[in-house]
């Protein structure tokens, strides 16, 4: 006898190619619509299936584990982060949990510096005045004037694969790398990314010219941007978030941003996720982006590879090889 098919719940659409491969290989069932599904919606899949492919806009939690079904035994996450995942219940009860890391860490990196790059040369701004209804005089000295790049002093919060990959960009346009992170590099990487630790996370902020947040978002990072810490700034430093909104304390970063007491942030997301802090968009020094810094055709096809290879190897009765550790 064949060996039974696993039952593949995806919550929502995945590129036609992820999901043509995917449905050759599994008995998938996929969300109707390229929108998230409800909980409940999830809940009455999940009795019937081996596997539960979600992505961050699906809260898996305890309560929603509590519904699965004996047969669940891999979430194989479509995306990096996994904080959307309760992943200690998951595991308790039995159920692996994988994710899609490497992936996506270049895009991610090329869409930090180019946030960076945009803020401090000001590149919406530009391009308001070019496409607006104002009309544009022409070149003046004094017009339109940022920040230089090179010299800035960087720090990185969060020194893992993608703030690595920031670094050696930053590296290259002539930026000062500072770091911060749970556990310091093996000086050999400090020193091919020519990168500096700072154990205070308080005095590289200080210090900052540009603070990059790329730490994963975990109950030890939640608002590890908090007020006090963001008030450490300096008033003419920027702040570029692409990791989540969650990291930084939104409404304090919007009182100090509103107040000129930082001068300008580049947020590739904000909290919650679909809404945004609405008083944000109101501000001039603010370059908001819809979450998008892995979206490259590349990056979405792969993650659906990393998916794909974590849930054979699962039914091949092997760990899958992207687990996530509670
Ligand atoms: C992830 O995979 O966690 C990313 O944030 C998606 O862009």
């Amino acid at each position: 006898m064949p060996p039974r098919r696993l039952s593949v719940v995806v919550t929502r659409r995945l590129p036609e190619r992820v999901e043509a491969r995917m449905a050759e290989l599994f008995d998938c069932h996929f969300g109707p619509a390229d929108a998230p599904m409800s909980a409940d919606e999830i809940a009455s899949l999940l009795p019937g299936a081996d596997v539960l492919v979600p992505n961050l806009r699906d809260r898996i939690d305890q309560a929603l584990l509590a519904r699965a079904g004996d047969r669940l035994g891999l979430i194989a996450n479509y995306g990096m982060g996994v904080d959307h995942i309760d992943v200690a219940t998951a595991r308790h009860r039995g159920i692996l949990v994988s994710n899609t890391p490497d992936v996506l860490t270049e895009d991610t990196a090329d869409m930090t510096m180019a946030l960076i790059l945009a803020l401090l040369r000001r590149m919406p701004e530009g391009m308001a005045l070019m496409k607006g209804d104002a009309a544009w005089e022409g070149w003046s000295p004094t017009g339109m004037c940022g920040s230089r790049i090179a010299g800035k002093r960087l720090g990185v919060l969060g020194m893992g694969r993608i703030g690595q990959a920031l670094a050696r960009r930053a590296a290259a346009f002539g930026m000062q790398i500072n770091y911060h992170n749970r556990r310091r590099l093996r000086s050999e990487t400090e020193e091919d990314l020519k990168a500096r630790y700072w154990e205070s996370l308080d005095q590289m902020v200080a210090r900052s010219d540009v603070l990059a947040v790329t730490c994963p978002h975990t109950p030890a990072t939640f608002h590890l941007m908090n007020a006090r810490r963001l008030k450490l700034m300096k008033p003419e430093a920027v702040i570029v978030n692409t990791s989540r909104g969650e990291v930084v304390d939104q409404n304090a970063l919007t009182r100090l941003l509103r107040a000129g007491d930082i001068a300008g942030a580049a947020l590739d997301v904000v909290t919650p996720e679909a809404e945004g802090n609405p008083r944000l968009r109101e501000l001039d020094n603010v370059i908001l982006l819809p979450h998008m810094a892995s979206a490259t055709y590349e990056a979405r096809l792969e993650m659906g590879e990393k998916v794909i290879i974590n849930i054979k190897t699962y039914a091949d009765g092997h760990r899958p090889p992207d687990l996530v550790l509670p």
